[in-house]
């Protein structure tokens, strides 16, 4: 980049004054900004840089998306939108997620936010705040006859920093990097990397005055000097492939792989609004059947059911068998209708895929005891299976939990699904996203409860 610089300073200037533009309304989607502030600042002039939260940027554009008011409800809707406004999950920690946004800035949330917006709206970042700087410099230039820069700020996190501090999402009128690198130091040294962010300096600086509890969006830095180089704050992106904690990344992946197991859990409730990626099914399912099982045999299927009326005629078959069982326990009416409705699981889960056993390549035993050993090694095998299916759905986020109830009533289970005689059911699993979206792993078992070591 080339270098802007005057020699009185190193960026040519000597005092800075950061000034807060009073008296701006509370805006809302369609509002006048730039009427606004050119009527709030009449008194801005050529040089200055106006620093503008992409807040009210977010609130003019129309970048409000109506929430519910409820605490559950609102943090569904922004978990998904989070999703909806990245391309690329870069990291996560606990419950938050740093993603790389359609702008391809890298931060927490994908810039969503539910802060100084009303409690029933949750708010995207601008569109394309380096168009929403050029085009109010170029509208104050246009009403108020100066040429002033722009920056559009949003608060963020730093890694390894404590503390946010405000930076450049879109920028216009001034160059966002001062490079260093050639020029000599007052002990001669020369700079070799350092470029710095003046962009990012000036929207922290805007932020002195603006703070973050709202009605004080639009700040202006007075007294810089610099020359318009053409750059704009998309300058700023580090792109991913240049992510400097491969190391990180490293480690994130080997504790990964030792928490795999320990995502698994039984979700009972899922969230009735976020699909279940197809590949995401089949990428476990992949994975499930590589399970152990004996004498080289391939005994497990997994048979999805997708179709949503073949479900349902498959469940209620499922339950009217379950209620002439139950019936034929002697059982009231009453306690068989309390007893089946605790079966909705498979009902609500966004998906099911029903495991099954196929025992080709057992071997035949004239006697019962080896018989029967060799029955148990496949039902095992096929239990392997099922709990590799849980485990790679955990790892692909999903929820799941495997129910017993088609393993008792095999033959309906064939004859609604039309398999052959020998396919048998091993239980059902419901698949899909947490309602409660925790996706952290639970703590391992005591040693004591299960390890004998002799
Ligand atoms: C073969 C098998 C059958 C199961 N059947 C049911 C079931 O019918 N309904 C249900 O809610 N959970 C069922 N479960 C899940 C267990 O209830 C669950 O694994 C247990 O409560 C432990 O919870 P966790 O899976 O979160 O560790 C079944 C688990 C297995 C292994």
């Amino acid at each position: 980049m080339t270098d802007t610089t005057t020699p009185s300073g190193d960026h040519g200037s000597t005092k800075v004054e950061v000034l807060l533009v009073e008296g701006l309304p509370e805006f809302r989607p369609g509002d006048d900004l730039l009427g606004a502030i050119t009527s709030a600042a009449p008194w801005l002039r050529d040089g200055d840089v106006l620093v503008v939260t992409s807040k009210v940027l977010s609130k003019v554009e129309g970048r409000l998306v109506p929430s519910p008011s409820d605490h559950d409800g609102r943090e569904q809707l922004r978990r998904r939108l989070v999703r909806e406004e990245s391309d690329a999950v870069v990291a996560r920690f606990r419950n938050t997620l740093i993603t790389r946004n359609k702008l391809g800035i890298i931060q927490a949330a994908s810039g969503v936010d539910a802060s100084n917006v009303a409690g029933d709206e949750i708010a995207l970042l601008p569109e394309d705040p380096d168009g929403s700087a050029a085009a109010l410099r170029a509208g104050i230039a246009r009403l108020l006859g100066v040429d002033v820069a722009v920056v559009v700020t949003d608060t963020m996190g730093r890694t390894w920093r404590l503390g946010q501090t405000d930076v450049a999402i879109g920028s216009a009128g001034l160059p966002v990097l001062h490079g260093y690198a050639g020029r000599v130091d007052a002990q001669g040294n020369q700079l070799v990397v350092t470029s710095i962010a003046i962009a990012d300096e000036v929207a922290a600086a805007g932020d002195l005055v603006k703070g973050k509890l709202g009605g004080h969006p639009v700040a202006v830095v007075r007294g810089m000097s610099f020359v318009d180089d053409g750059s704009t704050a998309r300058d700023l992106l580090r792109p991913l492939e240049e992510d400097l904690f491969r190391l990180g990344t490293d480690l994130a992946i080997a504790q990964g792989r030792r928490e795999a197991v320990l995502m698994r859990r039984s979700v009972r409730f899922y969230d009735q609004e976020r699909p279940v990626d197809p590949d995401a099914v089949r990428r476990a399912v992949t994975a499930a059947l590589t399970a152990p099982a004996p004498h080289h045999t391939r005994p497990v299927r997994f048979v999805w059911v997708r179709d949503r009326s073949l479900r349902a005629k498959l469940l209620d078959a499922m339950r009217e068998a379950w209620q002439s069982d139950l019936a034929g326990d002697g059982m009231s009416a009453e306690r068989i209708e309390r007893r089946v409705r605790r079966g909705r699981l498979l009902y609500e889960a966004p998906e099911i895929v029903l495991p099954f056993l196929v025992r080709e390549g057992a071997h035949d035993y004239p006697d019962a005891r080896r018989a029967e050993a060799e029955r148990t090694m496949f039902t095992v095998a096929g239990g392997a299976a099922v709990q590799g299916l849980l485990v790679a759905l955990a790892a692909e986020e999903l929820g799941s939990c495997w129910v017993s109830s088609t393993i008792f009533c095999p033959d309906v289970v064939r004859g609604v699904l039309d398999l052959p005689a020998e396919w048998e059911p091993l239980g059902g699993v419901a698949v899909g996203h947490p309602s409660d979206g925790d996706p952290s792993p639970r703590p391992p078992r005591e040693l004591a409860e299960g390890l004998v070591e002799l």
